[in-house]
């Protein structure tokens, strides 16, 4: 049987690379694309001879669907949220930059829906943390470790969602707290690092679609371990995939890690 998705924010970036990865899934049924009344694609219909027409009527799609796929500013992820409790529709999240604040209201909602929470989707990268959380058992202790993340230039948020996701992969294996050994900023200190620190650059600039390195430096050798996103569909992909798989679970949060395994 075919899951029926809805995608909020349907005519961003990664919007439209989900309606592409829906439409040619042969177990999904692409329900409802939400966008603003103000976009051009408003009341046009999603391409390929799809059945669907992008809409604003978010009450109506989401009764209509199983689950629904939000990328889109956190500000949207929070008022879908609220829409998506009443309708009991699962929620995955792949928007990134949240407060914690707002990351509590997604707690308290996953007590009465599904919703995977994920800053970042391929799967590609999921295996990339638990390379990291080997990484750092093996050789973290001894090591300086440095995340250095690169974005496209319209990228809003920074660090990148998956850049602290990686910093508390390591910190969490290293027994640390990952807000307490994070540093973004040196150009005040004046003094060497410390042994315990995870350093975080960050690069905006022209089109790059995501990269994420993390160095495990040694006194007389350097281990890196680098994912390099291509271009958006890898994030498509898993989203998809991961979506079917939510549409299945009982209320609670979840992660990436919790599909996977
Ligand atoms: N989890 C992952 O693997 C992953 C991968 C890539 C990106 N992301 C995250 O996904 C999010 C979106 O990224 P993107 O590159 O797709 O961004 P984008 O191209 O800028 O798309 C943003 C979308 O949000 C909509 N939007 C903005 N303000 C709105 C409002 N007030 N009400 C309703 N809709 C509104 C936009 O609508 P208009 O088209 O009308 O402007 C657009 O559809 C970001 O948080 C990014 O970091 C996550």
């Amino acid at each position: 049987m075919k899951t029926a998705i809805a995608v909020n924010a349907a005519t961003g970036k990664m919007g439209q690379q989900i309606i592409d990865e829906a439409i040619d899934h042969t177990a999904i049924d692409l329900t409802a694309a939400f966008c603003r009344s103000a976009h051009p694609f408003y009341n046009k219909t999603v391409r390929r001879s799809s059945n669907t027409s992008y809409s604003n009527d978010i009450d109506k799609g989401l009764s209509e669907s199983q689950v629904v796929i939000d990328f889109s500013l956190p500000s949207v992820t929070v008022a879908l949220l609220e829409r998506a409790v009443l309708a009991k529709t699962p929620l995955l999240i792949g928007t990134t930059g949240f407060t914690e604040q707002q990351l509590t209201l997604i707690d308290s909602a996953s007590q009465v829906i599904p919703i995977l929470l994920a800053p970042n989707t391929s799967i590609g990268v999921n295996a990339t943390l638990s390379l990291l959380s080997k990484a750092a058992s093996l050789i973290g202790k001894e090591s300086n470790i440095e995340i250095i993340e690169s974005h496209h230039k319209n990228k809003l948020d920074a660090p990148s969602g998956t850049a602290i996701k990686m910093g508390n992969v390591i910190a969490d294996t290293l027994g640390l707290d990952f807000s307490e050994r994070s540093v973004y900023d040196r150009s005040e200190t004046n003094t060497p690092r410390s042994e315990s620190e995870i350093g975080v650059s960050v690069v905006r600039a022209g089109s790059i679609v995501g990269e994420h390195k993390v160095l495990f430096a040694l006194e007389n050798e350097i281990i890196s371990i680098e994912h390099k996103a291509q271009n958006r569909k890898c994030f498509a992909e898993g989203a998809v995939k991961a979506a079917i798989w939510l549409a299945k679970q009982n209320s609670g949060l979840y992660s990436m890690k919790d599909f996977i395994d």
